[in-house]
């Protein structure tokens, strides 16, 4: 059974989840963080940059591998992972450019980056602690639910409910890319530690089908249900069914 931590306020969620994080860095520096974007990690990711001000907090010898990115977006599109975690932490905190990673979703050849990026993944070794959001569908990264999953990084296509889902933050749901490539789910599962963050009623649903339901492809998030040191941080509302 996951670890699973109601939090009473959005200040005591941010706290927390930051905390987490900031207490493995504190004993392991060098901790290879597994990082996901969404608007869960958000307030999560603004108290780090605040701890990391306060003095509380380095990521100078850390490694950051994130989870996923759009295929066909420019870098430096606004809406682009890479952009997301520059503006949210990396361009905040002390972490070395060199030691962030996120696929490359604007290559060329997005199958070839997905495969360089299981590749990197494999020389990097375990995942010492891996965030995760979930999609409305289950899916963990953008691995979407269906007869079977893939175990390591890949291009998907997106389900039209996750472009759907997606749209509220670009200016029509035509713009929203097709395709993303994901870690799969082997990679994520490797992870030493894994903390879901999970914010609002619409998620209460899902959450309860993935931690207390059978495990099935049909439901991604359900394969945390193997794996033996699973946190989910849940506010009150996402948080009611569990
Ligand atoms: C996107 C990301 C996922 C994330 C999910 C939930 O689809 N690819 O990695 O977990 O959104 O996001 P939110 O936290 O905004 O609900």
């Amino acid at each position: 059974m996951p670890n699973i931590i109601k939090a009473q306020s959005e200040e005591q969620f941010n706290d927390i989840g930051a905390g987490i994080i900031a207490s493995l860095l504190q004993s392991n520096p060098k901790a290879l963080l597994g990082l996901a974007t969404g608007s869960s990690p958000v307030g999560v990711y603004g108290r780090l940059v605040e701890l990391y001000k306060e003095g509380s907090v380095s990521f100078a010898q850390a490694q950051s591998y994130n989870l996923d990115e759009y295929v066909g977006l420019p870098v430096d599109h606004p809406e682009s992972y890479r952009t997301f975690m520059n503006e949210k932490l990396f361009n905040h905190v002390d972490i070395l450019a060199e030691n962030t990673h996120v696929p490359l979703g604007a290559s060329p050849d997005p199958a070839q980056a997905a495969a360089g990026y299981t590749e990197l993944l494999r020389q990097a070794g375990r995942i010492d602690l891996q965030i995760l959001g979930v999609g409305l569908n289950g899916h963990i990264g953008f691995n979407e639910p269906g007869d079977e999953l893939q175990g390591f990084t890949h291009v998907v296509t997106l389900d039209e409910s996750t472009r759907k889902a997606n749209a509220r933050f670009f200016s029509s749901i035509e713009e929203v890319p097709k395709q993303a490539i994901t870690m799969g789910i082997a990679s994520i599962l490797q992870a030493k530690q894994i903390l879901l963050l999970v914010r609002g009623g619409e998620k209460a649903e899902i959450i309860a089908r993935a931690m207390q339901g059978p495990v099935t492809t049909k439901v991604p998030a359900s394969l945390l249900q193997t794996h033996p040191n699973v946190i989910v941080l849940a506010d009150q509302e996402a948080g009611r069914l569990i």
